[in-house]
């Protein structure tokens, strides 16, 4: 039997989710290491200039988006770009809403798991042991099942940690919105801002842990993040990699944001929900993410090694040079223990939201009981996440994430803007946007959001494409050794897509042609 459409419970769990939603390893993890590498307070301009830009702009596109779908039935883009234009391929093109976050949650859950078995091993000392930074990228390979070592001999325990991790997004999301999504939210954020301050406290009071070198400091580190340099201006690569960050850290692009607004009531604010998830989302990471990882790193390794460490890979900072330095201080292993544990649950409250749409779709479109759509749900990302578990080495992962967290996000964003603003109509999407909202929505963003967002999200686009998009999409970065698997990860997401186009069909065909509007 389908359940009714359930609704948020209160404002505070409604922020609280949504900003967890937002708050993620975006935050902790690849904002440092994209800081670091695009030169520190040179990625700041062009990271706060995209958060204006299109950022905050993006976010209440998909939050009139989703109120708009959810009063009519809708937790997902397709049902929602039907009910905005009446057009028989707005509903296809809303099926990226959910493979992107559908697809991104797959190899997510994944990093997350490894987030998690880093807790464990903080927690009992192994990570302590370990002593130089080789042994301790040894430690994560073969973890990763990459190679074997001393440590690990094969994928077995990281595997156990995948399904544990699994598991828990799969209850959360079997409890629905209240009791999985909304009670999750208010005991995880509270425990993410207060292990965020703990390791903050005690980053700040370590000074200059080596007196020889006084350059390398806590203070150094923050003037390195904080020091504004307007010349990176001119560099698209800095521009492409804080436009990159903004779309992954507030989660926008992906067709989730929609699925959580679509659970707010037709005259509920967006205006300032909205904005408050941006800014929230925008504090987590550069005042908290930002305190942590850059300064403790640029306080032990310097500028120039800090950045070499971030060049050396996504994950190096997170998982190899923070266990290095919890070593040197006292209580690493707590302080280890919570920086990991952080992540983890950063980590979750991310991806039951990216889940959700999936979850939202075959419940909302196929009048599905939740159980059924929690077991199916489950089962899609047990299987999809086979070939990113054992095919990891050859650039499984890497693929995935340059098809649906770079190039999808940037496509899906200005087809959203098109669909909203153009084809919906400025004045319209303005009106959805700020009915009922707690604040005013200063007029100037009009503009923004008509002319300003989508030329800026075209450029980007083309720029993009120009740099570096066109080869990686032509093949032209791929080794031979690796062809096969970047080649297999695109049947599989053509796959994916064919599957819910199928299913956006049958739906529309069989369940859905009367969306009903709801009297909330
Ligand atoms: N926005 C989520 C994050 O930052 C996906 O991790």
């Amino acid at each position: 039997m389908a359940q009714p459409r359930e609704l948020w419970k209160s404002r505070i769990g409604l922020v609280l989710a949504t900003a967890g939603n937002a708050v993620g390893l975006g935050n902790f993890l690849r904002f440092p290491v994209q800081c670091a590498e695009n030169g520190g307070g040179a990625f700041m301009v062009p990271y706060f200039i995209c958060l204006l830009l299109f950022g905050i702009p993006l976010m209440w596109v998909e939050w009139a988006m989703g109120r708009h779908g959810g009063r009519h039935g809708h937790g997902t883009t397709p049902g929602m770009f039907h009910r905005l234009w009446n057009n028989r391929i707005s509903k296809y093109l809303g099926t990226f809403g959910i493979l992107i976050s559908f697809g991104v949650g797959v190899y997510y859950v994944y990093i997350m798991s490894w987030t998690l078995g880093y807790t464990f091993f903080s927690l009992n000392g192994t990570l302590m042991k370990i002593s130089s930074p080789e042994e301790m990228g040894l430690f994560l390979s073969s973890y990763q099942g990459l190679k074997s070592s001393v440590f690990f001999d094969g994928i077995g325990t990281a595997y156990w940690f995948y399904l544990i991790s699994l598991g828990l997004t799969i209850y959360v999301l079997s409890k629905g919105v209240v009791r999985g999504l909304e009670r999750l939210a208010k005991y995880g954020m509270p425990i993410l801002f207060l292990f965020s301050i703990v390791l903050i406290v005690r980053i700040f009071t370590l000074g200059t842990p080596d007196p020889a070198i006084p350059e390398n400091s806590i203070a150094t580190g923050l003037g390195f993040l904080w020091n504004p340099d307007f010349s990176s201006l001119s560099s698209p690569k800095v521009w492409l990699a804080a436009a990159g960050q903004v779309f992954f850290t507030l989660s926008v692009g992906f067709g989730a944001i929609q699925t959580y607004a679509s659970y707010i009531k037709k005259n509920d604010d967006i205006a300032l929900n909205g904005l408050t998830t941006a800014s929230t989302n925008s504090f987590v990471e550069v005042i908290l993410g930002g305190s942590i990882a850059i300064p403790i790193a640029v306080a032990f390794f310097g500028i120039a090694g800090t950045q070499a460490v971030a060049q050396g890979g996504a994950f190096n900072l997170g998982f190899q040079a923070m266990p290095m330095i919890f070593q040197k201080i006292p209580f690493g292993q707590v302080f280890g223990t919570v920086w990991f544990f952080l992540l983890f649950v950063a980590a979750l409250t991310s991806a039951v939201a990216i889940v959700q749409p999936f979850m939202a779709f075959i419940q909302d479109e196929f009048q599905c009981s939740r159980k059924k759509a929690t077991v199916f749900t489950g089962a899609a990302l047990f299987i999809f996440c086979q070939p990113v578990i054992f095919f990891l080495g050859n650039g499984f992962l890497d693929e995935m994430d340059f098809w649906l967290g770079t190039f999808g996000v940037t496509v899906f964003a200005v087809v959203e803007i098109i669909v909203f603003i153009w084809l919906f109509g400025p004045n319209s999407a303005w009106k959805e946007i700020t009915r009922g909202a707690d604040i005013k929505v200063p007029r100037f963003f009009y503009y923004v959001l008509t002319y300003l967002t989508p030329v800026f999200l075209f450029v980007l686009l083309g720029t993009w494409l120009y740099q570096s998009g066109w080869d990686n999409i032509l093949l032209k970065k791929a080794s031979a050794e690796n062809l096969p698997y970047v080649i297999g990860v695109r049947a599989m997401l053509v796959l994916m897509l064919l599957g819910l186009i199928i299913g956006v069909k049958h739906s529309f065909a069989h369940h859905r042609l009367k969306s009903r509007e709801t009297s909330s």
